[in-house]
């Protein structure tokens, strides 16, 4: 569907495209995701997007383990947009799922108002930006602590998001985000969100960023979750990770009893081929230094 970034295609924009164009088709149904014309559809298609209530999402879920095989791949061509992370505030962008991940804390913990977006994705000038006024502002030792280095930045990814609490004047480098109240829900909620805090003050030495209370990545779930469970630092997470190879995979169990596996594959040279089994719901990410963390959803 045609329309700017960050804009949303209105509903005059939609019947002049689905009037013009042979393109775009619509259903004959109400385009519930269970329907048999939308099965037809998903038997087919390559990327699948869609926007059930999240009390339906076990229903999608078994869906997707039905269709999306080796027959029917799901491609894991993440969705490299970056969208606002609060629609009070459309400058402040996050990557899609992570904004989306980060609206539905918000919503569970009832947060209203009380909590505000400050910093998310940064460029590589405006990270320099902000590292260079730092440095004249409040000096090299300060910076080092608080500003990564240009493009060592997780700001530059998209995934990373500094929160303040509502204040009258918030802090742009360090956001007041404190250990009590609705702050503190937003950081015991993030990690089955996916969103974990990054800085703690015990990992100083391993992050080498000091304590910053506001600073939360998103690593998705159940990563986040295992973290928060073994007390380890996205560092140390991509170490313990590398000792779970294939035959040796992580398994993390849900609350309600189904399982999901967790593996490291080292980077080949060139290309690296990884096998996954047939019938499952998978995702690979790279771990940004030699190689794969993979991660499959077990049928239960
Ligand atoms: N404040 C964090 C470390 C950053 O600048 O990415
Ligand atoms: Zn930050």
């Amino acid at each position: 569907m045609p329309g700017k970034r960050n804009v949303e295609a209105d509903d005059e924009t939609i019947k002049e495209v689905l009037q013009k164009k042979n393109t775009v088709k619509r259903l004959r149904g109400n385009g519930d995701f269970r329907s048999e014309e939308c099965i037809e559809y998903l038997k087919e298609c390559d990327i699948c997007c869609t926007n059930p209530p999240f009390s339906l999402f076990a229903s999608l879920f078994s869906l997707l383990v039905k269709y999306v095989n080796a027959e029917y791949p799901l491609r894991n061509k993440k969705a490299e947009s970056l969208i606002p992370a609060d629609m009070r505030f459309p400058d402040i962008l996050m990557k899609r799922d992570a904004a989306h991940l980060l609206q539905l804390i918000l919503e569970k913990i009832c947060a209203g108002n009380a909590i505000v977006p400050v910093s998310g994705y940064r460029s590589l000038k405006e990270q320099s930006d902000i590292w260079n006024d730092s440095r004249r502002e409040n000096g090299e030792d300060f910076t080092r602590k608080y500003v990564a280095l240009p493009n060592h930045s997780e700001h530059q990814t998209g995934l990373a998001i500094d929160l303040g609490s509502n204040e009258e004047e918030i802090d742009f480098i360090c956001p007041d985000f404190p250990y009590d109240g609705i702050c503190d829900a937003f950081r015991k909620a993030a990690p089955d969100y996916g969103f974990i805090e990054r800085y703690t003050k015990d990992k100083e030495a391993i992050t080498g960023i000091a304590h910053e209370p506001w600073h939360f990545r998103y690593v998705g779930y159940p990563h986040s979750k295992i973290m928060q469970e073994k007390g380890l630092s996205l560092e140390e997470y991509t170490h313990f990770m590398k000792a779970h190879s294939e035959d040796k995979k992580y398994h993390f169990a849900q609350s309600h009893g189904a399982e999901i596996e967790v593996y490291y594959v080292p980077a080949e040279d060139d290309n690296t081929l990884i096998e996954i089994p047939e019938n499952c719901i998978h995702q690979i990410y790279g771990n940004n230094v030699d190689g794969f963390v993979v991660t499959i959803w077990n049928k239960v």
